[in-house]
């Protein structure tokens, strides 16, 4: 394993470990709404201290953009990007689905990843030009070439809700042109779960660099595509994303297409 990639599995490992403990006893924890229906808990900030403190030990000079605590440090070339605890929503009501999300970003291309399911122990990784990693075991996109068979996640507007009738179409139909839609609740899992080939492709608007970075490299890393809604790169800005097997992702584009609003094109 690469050695840079390592610090960020220690660190993932010690947010997962915090997370787990506190998963046993919710009813005790201090819930705060950060806007409408967008919730932090004092496991967030723990977990977020224990992975910047890690990358630190290291790596003391490197910048880093947390969800939590935003923005720090003046390295231009080396920014970690984390998101301590991808999934409060359902962490907070005891839904097993969260995950911890690492990518550290060098000279604006994302060169490290790590995504780690602390419920079921999954750890996926990757460095780029070397693969993507689910435990030791090489993974790849799914091979399913027609959307018509495929399965694919998503996530609902929940907070914002700009863009709820553009989603909702897009919604309806590709609810009719694939095997089925799902919405697990974690975005950063969902994308590993499409370099995994548990899932042939998974689109969401609105995202944050956080919910993205690390399972981006790891479906590219897998063999896939990653895009805005017209398949162009400024999905890391935007938040509006799609991701999936190379097959697959052209047919969501097409999909997506007639519903894109002017606010949603690239711009
Ligand atoms: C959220 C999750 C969710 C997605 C939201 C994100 P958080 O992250 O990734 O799946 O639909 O847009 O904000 O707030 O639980 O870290
Ligand atoms: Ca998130
Ligand atoms: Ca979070």
């Amino acid at each position: 394993m690469h050695p840079i990639l390592s610090i960020a599995v220690k660190a993932a490992r010690r947010a997962g470990g915090i997370i787990t403990r506190a998963s046993q006893d919710i009813g005790s924890l201090t819930v705060r709404a950060k806007q409408f229906n967008d919730y932090v808990s004092e496991v967030d900030h723990a977990a977020e201290q224990t992975i910047i403190q890690t990358i630190h030990e290291a790596y003391p000079d490197h910048a880093i953009l947390a969800e939590e605590t935003g923005a720090s440090g003046t390295d231009a070339e080396n920014l970690w990007i984390i998101d301590p605890l991808d999934g409060t929503t359902n962490f907070l009501h005891g839904f097993p689905q969260y995950c911890i999300s690492i990518a550290l970003q060098q000279r604006g291309q994302i060169t490290q990843a790590v995504v780690y399911d602390p419920n079921r122990n999954d750890l996926f990784t990757a460095t780029k030009g070397r693969g993507a990693f689910l435990n030791d075991r090489r993974i790849r996109v799914s091979s399913r070439s027609k959307l018509q068979e495929s399965l694919i996640g998503t996530g609902l507007p929940f907070r914002d809700f700009t863009h709820i009738d553009a989603y909702l179409a897009m919604f309806r139909d590709m609810m009719q042109k694939t095997s089925g839609l799902r919405r697990p609740g974690s975005a950063a899992l969902d994308l590993a779960y499409v370099a995994t080939g548990w899932f042939d492709g998974f689109f969401e608007i609105g995202l944050s660099k956080w919910d993205i970075a690390a399972g981006s490299l790891l479906i590219t890393e897998a063999g896939g595509l990653v895009g805005d809604f017209q398949g162009n790169e400024t999905w890391l800005e935007t938040g509006n994303i799609v991701g999936g097997n190379p097959k697959v992702f052209g047919q969501m584009l097409q999909v997506l297409a007639p519903h894109l609003t002017e606010a949603l094109k690239s711009s």
